[in-house]
This record gives C-alpha cells, sequence and structure tokens, in this order.
C-alpha cells in the first residue's frame, strides 16, 4: 500500500480500493470542515458532562452544574408570586383611594379586579358589566347607592338587601297598592313616563304630579333625579332598572320588585373587593 495510485482521468490518488474496475478517489474533507467537526463533538461532551442529558431508568443524569428548567420555572414563578404578594400586601394595606391615585397599584388593582368580577359578577351584570333587567349597567355615570370610591367600596363589602349583612344597603319602596288608588297610580305612571317621553295621555301626567310630590318625592327626590342614600333611582333620566313604560311603572308602584346583591366582603375578602372597587370605579362612570 505504499505506491500511490493516481486515477488517470481525474488525476486524483486513489484508495486503492477497487471494485469491478471501479476506484475509489481518496478526495478527504477540507480541514476547517474535519476541525470544526472534532470541536462539535468536544462541545457534545463538555454540554452532556456539565447539563442533564443521559437518560436514566427515573431521571437522566444531573449534570455538572446542576441545572434543571423545572427549577428554574419555580424559580420565576416564585419571582413573580413575590412581586404578586408585595402588591396584595399594599393593597390591603391602603385604602382605595391611595390604590387609585398609584398608577403601578391601580392596573394592578383593575387586573385582579376584572378577573374576580369575571368569576364572581358577571352572572349577574354581565360579563362586560353592562347589566340587563334588575341589575344595573355598571358603566355608566347612573348610580344607585353612589359612584364614588367609598360608596362603591360599601356596596360591594356588603351588598344590597343582603341579610346576612348587618351594615347592607336597605331600603324599600313600599307597595302603594293599597295607599293609592288605581286612577292615582295610573296618573303619577303618567307623569313619571313624561318626564322623560311623551305619556300615553297629558292630563293624567299633569294629574300625577301631585300625587308624586306627596308620595314618591320623599325616597326619589321632588326633582324625582332620585337619592342615594335611598337607593331610590332617578327617574328623571331615561335608564330604567326595572323596565321601561307606563305599565312598567304601573307594576313597580303596585307590587314593587327590590333588587338583592349579596355582600363580598366575607366571601372574598377584603383585598379583593378593594381591587373590584377600583375595576368598577374605573369603568368609566366613576365620580
Ligand atoms: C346575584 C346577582 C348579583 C351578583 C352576583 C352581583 N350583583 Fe351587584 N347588583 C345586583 C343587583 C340586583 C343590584 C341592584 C340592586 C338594587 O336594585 O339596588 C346590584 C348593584 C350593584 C352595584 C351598585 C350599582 C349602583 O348603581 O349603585 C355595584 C357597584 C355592584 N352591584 C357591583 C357588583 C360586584 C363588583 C359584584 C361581584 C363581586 C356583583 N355586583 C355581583 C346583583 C348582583
Ligand atoms: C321609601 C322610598 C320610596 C318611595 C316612597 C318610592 N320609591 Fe320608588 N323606588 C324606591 C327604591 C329603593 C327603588 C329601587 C328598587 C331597586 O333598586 O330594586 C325604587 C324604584 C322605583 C322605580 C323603578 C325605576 C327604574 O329605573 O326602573 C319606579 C318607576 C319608582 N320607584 C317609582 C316610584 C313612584 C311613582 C313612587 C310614588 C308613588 C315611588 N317610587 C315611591 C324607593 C321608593
Amino acid at each position: 500500500m505504499s505506491e500511490k495510485h493516481i486515477d488517470e482521468i481525474s488525476g486524483v490518488e486513489t484508495t486503492g480500493h477497487e471494485w469491478d474496475g471501479i476506484r475509489e478517489l481518496n478526495n478527504p474533507m477540507p480541514r476547517w470542515w474535519v476541525w470544526t467537526f472534532y470541536a462539535t463533538i468536544l462541545w457534545a461532551i463538555g454540554y452532556a458532562i456539565a447539563y442533564p442529558a443521559i437518560p436514566m431508568i427515573t431521571s437522566a443524569t444531573k449534570g455538572y452544574l446542576g441545572f434543571s428548567s423545572r427549577a428554574e420555572l419555580q424559580q420565576d414563578l416564585d419571582l413573580a408570586k413575590a412581586s404578586q404578594v408585595k402588591f396584595q400586601d399594599m393593597i390591603a394595606a391602603k385604602t382605595v383611594q391611595e390604590i387609585d391615585a398609584d398608577p403601578a397599584l391601580r392596573e394592578f388593582a383593575i387586573a385582579g379586579g376584572a378577573s374576580a368580577f369575571k368569576v364572581n359578577c358577571a352572572p349577574c351584570h354581565g360579563s362586560g358589566a353592562s347589566g340587563g333587567p334588575g341589575f344595573p349597567n355598571l358603566n355608566d355615570d347612573d348610580w344607585l347607592w353612589g359612584g364614588d370610591l367609598d360608596s362603591i367600596q360599601t356596596t360591594i363589602a356588603h351588598g344590597i338587601r343582603f341579610d346576612n349583612d348587618a351594615d347592607t344597603h336597605v331600603s324599600e319602596m313600599p307597595a302603594f297598592a293599597d295607599m293609592l288608588d288605581k286612577d292615582q297610580i295610573r296618573q303619577v305612571a303618567a307623569y313619571v313616563w313624561s318626564l322623560t317621553n311623551k305619556p300615553s295621555d297629558e292630563a293624567l301626567a299633569e294629574a300625577g304630579k301631585q300625587v308624586f310630590l306627596d308620595n314618591c318625592a320623599a325616597c326619589h327626590g321632588e326633582d324625582a333625579k332620585g337619592k342615594l342614600e335611598m337607593g331610590a333611582p332617578n327617574l328623571a333620566d331615561a335608564i330604567w332598572l326595572k323596565g321601561r313604560g307606563e305599565e312598567a311603572i304601573v307594576q313597580q308602584v303596585t307590587a314593587p320588585k327590590h333588587g338583592v346583591m349579596p355582600g363580598w366582603s366575607v366571601r372574598l375578602g377584603n383585598t379583593t373587593v378593594k381591587e373590584l372597587t377600583v375595576f368598577v370605579h374605573a369603568l368609566g362612570g366613576g365620580q
């Protein structure tokens, strides 16, 4: 094998291997390629020593550096949790006004409030908080019990006509079926409707004004714009909680319906109630 065989056609040295007259030319790989190849082998060995690599029966070799993607994830999670706990502690310690005034805290509270709202409040108030018959829209600036931060917090914490909470909002509209006769009820309904719409009968509405002042103004106000401390809705806007039209008003006056909402401070805790307060206040109608 010492003598060289040169292929006559290509002029390239052969390896000396020959099958049926076909000779193998000796074309080695370029140096740089070979060295790169060796380098990758060395890298792979080093990597297999430093990091978990070789599968064993229950797990893999641990690796010299002790790296674990699970531990890394856990570390990330711990960090995230620590900053969340930090924010939550701050929310627990601060008033809703202080939370609302601090941009980072406010953002955190709104995010937390939004997710708590989806789970606990959306079934009644709708996923966009726009309400429905009997359930108020929380996006508008029409408030039954007040739209400033403190009022919203009280409402959410203690609920409305919620028997299990001594601090809940109470106040009910009396049933006027026994106090007013049918005509008076038709009159006052026409009057209330006339504040925002064309009544079925102008004279009827005219006559209803006095009935209203005598029987309804104590709660709904002489101007019918409602009273927050009574939870008595504004009747002079075109927003109706119970239903639209004179017939709906007749019904509410004859046999009033009252909305009930549970209080949330016991169930969700005060921190979540604060987050919900800042969230609801930020929906657009906060005062
Ligand atoms: C079981 C149904 C129900 C659930 C669940 C519910 N609400 Fe209510 N909510 C009501 C009703 C009914 C009213 C109106 C009561 C009334 O007529 O005065 C109301 C009123 C309110 C008001 C007062 C609006 C105003 O105009 O003053 C706020 C604020 C409010 N809800 C927030 C929430 C939040 C936040 C949650 C979730 C933690 C929630 N609600 C869950 C039924 C519900
Ligand atoms: C003791 C206080 C009180 C008196 C008096 C009272 N109301 Fe009310 N009224 C309320 C409250 C509270 C509500 C809201 C009930 C609820 O939120 O579930 C209400 C709701 C209504 C509604 C429904 C409003 C809507 O947006 O759908 C109408 C209409 C209404 N009252 C008309 C009258 C008329 C007319 C009279 C007089 C004949 C009257 N009320 C007297 C407290 C009162």
